[in-house]
């Protein structure tokens, strides 16, 4: 009898434990019906991909493949579209609807195509953008500006062309920024690099492989990245006047047209753990600091000397 009595309360509090859990989990799946609407006119607007498959009504749009929900909230807040060759098409105005967008990511869409829309830039509540490895192609829109809450932008590996707007500077969370591979053109603006979040850490400025001119801006050495890559532009300026933040960890400038000398104060940075100035115009006896990187961070230069290149004549 004992037992009997034992085995059913068991029997009730692991029916209660998993009613319990049923309960949670049905609230975490719950779609907000805008937010539906919009995912199912964001797969129709791409000719209804086989990639999209378990987007399905009888689904919550919060178990839909590449879909993320807020626990709390039960709206979408992440959307992250990625490697799939067979995703034709322009990205989506209906990307829009999805209001509490904090993640967009649209990676490796090898077929994705034509410009950044406008639509982008009403998803105010976006902390990451990232449209990478695609064939989209404009410039890098001005109207970023307006996604005051954007943390991170990487646009790197598409067909951009033009300038980088100076309106990026208008996002004070900004913090970290990939447009490297494109194929920009014009000057650094700035304004950029006085307004960006340098107390966010781990930040990083890569803009390699485009065509960039100009110089790196006096307002950059007041930015603290810890990695900065502009290799492979065609970068001009003096370099004996630059001036950069302690904490910097990787300096890439190669390739570009840099002349001037090795300034004593970058090279000696503590916190700089790989630096690379080699295929420039650089001349003159590299400062003390040059001898803890190894010569490869120097070569083919104009007439750089001075350990651990060869000794000045
Ligand atoms: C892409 O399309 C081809 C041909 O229709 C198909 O065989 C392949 O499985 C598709 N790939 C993906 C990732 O959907
Ligand atoms: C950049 O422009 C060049 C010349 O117009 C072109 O050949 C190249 O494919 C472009 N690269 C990208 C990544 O768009
Ligand atoms: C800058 O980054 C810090 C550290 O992550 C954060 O606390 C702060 O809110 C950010 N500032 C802005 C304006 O977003
Ligand atoms: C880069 O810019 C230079 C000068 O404006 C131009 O001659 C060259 O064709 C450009 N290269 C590419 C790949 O766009
Ligand atoms: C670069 O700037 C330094 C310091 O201002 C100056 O002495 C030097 O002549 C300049 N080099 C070139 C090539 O303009
Ligand atoms: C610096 O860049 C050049 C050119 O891309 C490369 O050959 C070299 O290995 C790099 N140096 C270091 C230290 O990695």
């Amino acid at each position: 009898m004992r037992s009997l009595v034992v085995a059913v309360l068991l029997l009730l509090l692991f029916a209660g434990g998993e009613l319990g859990a049923a309960a949670s989990s049905k609230k975490k799946k719950e779609c907000h019906s805008s937010d539906r609407d919009a995912l199912v006119a964001f797969k129709a607007a791409l000719g209804n991909p086989y990639h999209f498959a378990s987007w399905t009504p009888d689904a919550s749009c919060c178990d839909w493949y590449d879909v993320d929900c807020d626990d709390s909230t039960g709206r979408v807040v992440g959307l992250s579209v990625f490697q799939d060759a067979n995703i034709t098409g322009t990205i989506p105005d209906a990307v829009s609807g999805l209001t509490h967008l904090r993640t967009l990511m649209l990676h490796h869409l090898p077929q994705l195509s034509g410009p950044i829309p406008p639509a982008v830039a009403k998803l105010s509540s976006l902390s990451m953008l990232i449209i990478s490895w695609t064939a989209v192609s404009g410039p890098v829109p001005s109207f970023l500006g307006a996604l005051k809450s954007l943390t991170l932008l990487d646009l790197s590996f598409n067909s951009l062309t033009g300038a980088i707007p100076p309106s990026l500077a208008g996002i004070a969370s900004l913090s970290s920024i990939d447009i490297s591979r494109n194929n920009l053109t014009g000057a650094l603006p700035p304004a950029l690099f006085s307004k960006l979040n340098t107390s966010q850490q781990g930040a990083y400025l890569r803009l390699s492989r485009n065509n960039l001119t100009g110089s790196i801006p006096a307002e950059f050495a007041a930015v603290k990245f810890e990695q900065v890559d502009l290799s492979r532009n065609a970068l001009s300026f003096n370099m004996s006047g630059l001036r950069l933040q302690e904490g910097i960890g990787s300096l890439e400038l190669s390739h570009n047209v840099i002349y001037g000398s090795v300034p004593a104060q970058v090279a000696g940075l503590s916190s700089l753990q790989y630096f690379n100035v080699s295929y420039n115009r650089l001349c003159g006896e590299l400062p003390g600091g040059a001898a803890r990187f190894d010569q490869y961070s120097f070569l083919h230069n104009k007439c750089l000397c001075g350990s651990p290149l060869l000794a000045c004549k």
